[in-house]
């Protein structure tokens, strides 16, 4: 059911491409959704910037143009699923462990579409989906210790390397009251690199299929 409900929200995100422009593809099943009807329906796109090796590949099937995000200086607009997402727009995600190039392509973008089914819009963020966190693997136990002062149990992601060469901690069941607070206390320990709460770089327009297979659409 949920797969269907990603499905009819991707069909929505599609019709928000703008002509003529370069999109950035975030990564996960929904959108694995909306680059196979992306590649269906005629639209005329400059290309596309990729946030993980498994959209690339997918994009690469279909022949899109792949621009390196270092050769370009702008994107029109992002598209990507979330673990979760608030009333503010703001998320958690890198449950594909992909968060670091996510938050850098949407922090590049000027729109940013979240593409989502309804299981995933929350009142408070951190419950149902652990949080992800990308760090340099020397710094492991610090950061552990460190993540305990605010609560935080941290799991390492077990035969996970990033595609930066980094491990993933996983802290799970934590009671995000502040998320603004939580992330930027999360970034500021030495020896992370991302962490995978979205709240300086919300999302702009969220796409929600809902249970009753209608689809929502919500501006910030
Ligand atoms: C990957 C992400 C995804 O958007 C998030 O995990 C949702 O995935 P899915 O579309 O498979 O439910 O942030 O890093």
């Amino acid at each position: 059911m949920l797969n269907k409900l990603k499905n009819i929200a991707a069909k929505t995100a599609v019709t928000f491409i703008k002509n003529n422009s370069i999109i950035g593809i975030g990564s996960g099943t929904t959108i694995s959704y909306f680059i196979d009807i992306l590649s269906t329906v005629k639209k005329n796109i400059k290309g596309v910037v990729s946030a993980s090796k498994s959209s690339t590949e997918k994009l690469k099937k279909y022949n899109f143009n792949i621009y390196e995000i270092n050769k370009i200086d702008k994107i029109e607009t992002y598209f990507d699923g979330a673990d979760e997402i608030n009333n503010k727009m703001q998320m958690i995600k890198g449950g594909g462990g992909a968060l670091t190039n996510e938050k850098i392509i949407s922090g590049f973008s000027d729109l940013f579409i979240c593409i989502i089914d309804q299981s995933k819009y929350v009142k408070n963020l951190g419950k149902l989906h652990p949080l992800p966190i990308e760090i340099i693997p020397s710094a492991k136990n610090f950061i552990i210790k460190k993540l305990l002062y605010i609560g935080a149990i941290a799991k390492l992601r077990t035969n996970v390397i990033t595609e930066h060469g980094n491990l993933i901690l996983d802290i799970y069941k934590l009671n995000i009251y502040d998320a603004v607070k939580t992330e930027k206390y999360i970034n500021n320990i030495p020896g992370i690199v991302t962490v995978g709460l979205f709240t300086q770089r919300c999302a702009d327009i969220v796409i929600i299929g809902n249970y009753n297979y209608k689809v929502s659409i919500y501006y910030k």
